[in-house]
């Protein structure tokens, strides 16, 4: 199984387009520890041919002009991915549907039942589709029984439900429903190779870690390096798990959480907003992750299992 990171960042990028810290300054002067990064997605494929996209991200486009696996290879259009999963509902991972506009048969969309309510009523992507190239909706179930999207489908894909938030605009905003956020097993079944992806995930319960533990490389939420980040910078005066992300640092934060998995399993750190000090490689916050065997993922990295 191939798995390709379109975009490593949060909402929002890095540099955010509106940010003048002094990371977003460093990245716009090309500071050599610093690199730009695009909002969250990745692509998932069973043989580098055909492909699955997680999430589709407002900097779709940019991230397909980077990506030879989505070029289309024959007639007079194409596109190397056959169909879009999404893990919520939020804009960093569902905006770029609207760019995918131009495809001639309806987009097989995967979602759970309340990202579906979310894209068709509070912010109702799904209908504007139809329009234009139609959906195909395809339900993800919450029971642990496994899908296959159309891409990777010789792979195994399972979801659980997980803690963390809807987006602002949701209805249920303040009142989750299991399924506003899911984490993604798949599994290849030639080699039982899997990974677990979770880019937004405010708590590591026991089934959390129980999917984590079981996989060859986990992938999950790198927004945040403390629960304050936003607080603290004047910005905003919710917490980061308040907003459905579990920070880095601090007593069960992420690196705690990472601490406890087997030695095998490979750890990545995935969706790093503009706001957090790892993305400097020079940074001490990095440092430690490097010590503490943690990746951070950036756009064009690929990960084989
Ligand atoms: C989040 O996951 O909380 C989002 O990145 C927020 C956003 O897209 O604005
Ligand atoms: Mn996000």
């Amino acid at each position: 199984m191939k798995i390709r990171v379109l975009g490593s960042a949060a909402g929002g990028g890095f540099p955010q387009w509106n940010w003048y810290c002094a990371d977003c300054r460093g990245v716009r002067a090309g500071k050599a520890s610093l690199q730009r990064r695009t909002q969250s997605s990745i692509a998932v494929s069973a043989d580098g041919d055909r492909w699955t996209l997680v999430n589709a991200s407002p900097d779709i486009l940019q991230q397909f002009q980077h990506f030879a696996g989505t070029w289309p290879t024959e007639g007079l259009r194409g596109c190397g991915i056959e169909s879009v999963v999404l893990v919520d509902a939020q804009i960093d991972h569902t905006t770029g549907l609207y760019m995918l506009r131009e495809k001639g048969s309806p987009w097989p969309i995967w979602s759970t039942d309340p990202v579906f309510e979310d894209l068709t009523r509070g912010n109702p992507i799904l209908h504007l589709l139809e329009h234009y190239c139609g959906v195909a909706r395809q339900p993800i179930p919450l029971d642990g029984r496994s899908f296959h999207p159309q891409g990777a489908a010789r792979l195994n894909w399972r979801a659980m439900p997980l803690l963390s938030a809807a987006p602002p605009y949701s209805p249920h905003r303040g009142n989750p429903v299991p399924g506003d956020n899911i984490g993604l097993t798949i599994i290849d079944p030639a080699s039982g190779r899997r990974v677990f992806y979770a880019p937004g995930l405010a708590e590591v319960d026991d089934a959390v870690f129980d999917a984590m533990r079981s996989a060859d490389c986990v992938m999950v939420d790198g927004t945040f390096w403390t629960d304050d980040e936003m607080i603290s910078l004047g910005l905003s005066k919710k917490r980061a798990r308040d907003i459905g992300h579990l920070a880095q640092s601090g007593p069960g934060g992420m690196i705690e959480q990472l601490a406890r998995l087997p030695r095998h399993v490979r750890r990545v750190l995935i969706h790093i907003n503009n706001t957090n000090p790892i993305l400097d490689d020079s940074s001490a916050e990095r440092t430690a992750l490097t010590a503490a065997g943690i990746e951070v993922a950036f756009d064009g990295m690929e990960i084989t299992l």
